[in-house]
């Protein structure tokens, strides 16, 4: 690599680090531009509109409403019933998609109780509707209560699944703890900051981890859902899996809206792989798109394209 090489990549990097610092600080209407293409939009027709259009194009979906650690009991009821609204919606709008939910969007922070019973509404809904939930897995201190409520909806619904993380060092002996004919799990890396006492933090031991959990879930009796954009853990289990003659209704791939894949995504999809894609929505669109853009490896790109793009609009 050349001195000048060696710069030009110092100072992206310095750059990427200081978008990274100033975003959270931004007023929301300056983020929203760069926010907007990782989110379907604030109400539950831009969410349906985009399942609609996900679904022609022969991709699944899963949909989320943003929001997490609501502050109060009513706050999460009424959370609740909007997602059975939505599954109300899913239902009569024939659409191909599952739920994602959040435990602390329904009050886990508040009362494990309430926040269980909340599950349980949702869950006995999907069910009288023939549809699936995935309980989506937040910071290191709901772990286990978000897996003790995800057994209390399997043993309701079937059609319950959850969320492990391949940066937890508990996430294999979870998943050979949890193995069962109705075991479905999404395993993906993991977004939060946790201590290098429960967590690795090396990206390629994340990596190791990740593709050990679906091997072991692949060897065992559940359903992967392989949810990660990293090109070398899909090429890796890609090449497992064919190597291995898994049965293609063992796994499915999954992947954020928005984020670009370039032609991998159709590749998958023309193997006979079912490929989903997780599409949030909601008014609380802040903090994801934060977590998001700042996952973004080329920020400073993305975001004067974006700039760029604007100004040529108007
Ligand atoms: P990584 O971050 O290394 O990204 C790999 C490559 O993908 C990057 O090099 C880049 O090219 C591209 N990329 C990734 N993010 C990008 C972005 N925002 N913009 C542009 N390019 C990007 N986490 C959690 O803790 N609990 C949960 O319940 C879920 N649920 C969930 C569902 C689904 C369907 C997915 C795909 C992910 C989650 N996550 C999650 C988030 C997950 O833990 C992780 O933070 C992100 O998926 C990013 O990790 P990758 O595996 O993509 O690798």
């Amino acid at each position: 690599m050349t001195i000048l090489h060696k710069t030009f990549a110092f100072v992206f990097r310095v750059l990427n680090q200081v978008i990274t610092l100033i975003l959270p600080c931004l007023p929301k209407w300056m983020a929203k531009p760069f926010a907007s293409p990782y989110v379907a939009g604030e109400t539950i027709q831009d969410a349906i509109l985009h399942a609609h259009l996900l679904n022609t194009r022969g991709y699944s979906v899963t949909l989320d409403i943003l929001g997490e650690h609501v502050h109060s009991i009513d706050e999460a009821k009424d959370v609740t019933e909007a997602y059975c609204d939505l599954l109300n919606r899913i239902h009569i709008e024939k659409l191909d998609s599952t739920i994602s939910v959040k435990p602390t969007h329904l009050g886990l922070e508040l009362d494990k109780e309430i926040a269980e019973n909340n599950f349980l509404t949702i869950i006995q809904k999907a069910k009288q509707l023939g549809l699936q939930v995935t309980i989506d897995m937040e910071n290191s201190p709901y772990t286990e209560e978000t897996l003790q409520i995800y057994q209390t909806c399997l043993e309701e619904h079937s059609g319950t699944g959850t969320v492990l993380q391949a940066y937890l060092f508990r996430s294999v002996e979870d998943v050979r703890s949890l193995d069962a004919p109705d075991f479905r799990l999404r395993i993906c890396k993991g977004i939060y900051k946790e201590s290098s006492g429960i967590a690795y933090h090396n990206s390629d031991d994340i990596r190791q981890n990740f593709i050990k959990i679906v091997k072991t879930i692949l060897n065992g009796q559940g359903y992967a859902e392989i949810a990660t954009h990293d090109l070398k853990i899909i090429d890796h289990l890609d090449e497992w899996i064919t190597y291995n003659q898994v049965d293609k209704s063992r796994f499915e791939f999954q992947v954020l809206y928005g984020v670009p894949m370039g032609d991998r995504l159709e590749c998958l999809k023309n193997k006979g792989y079912k490929v989903r894609v997780y599409v949030p929505f909601g008014k609380s669109w802040f903090d994801y798109s934060i977590r998001r853009l700042k996952e973004n490896p080329n920020i400073i790109w993305y975001i004067l394209g974006n700039i760029v793009k604007r100004l040529g609009k108007q």
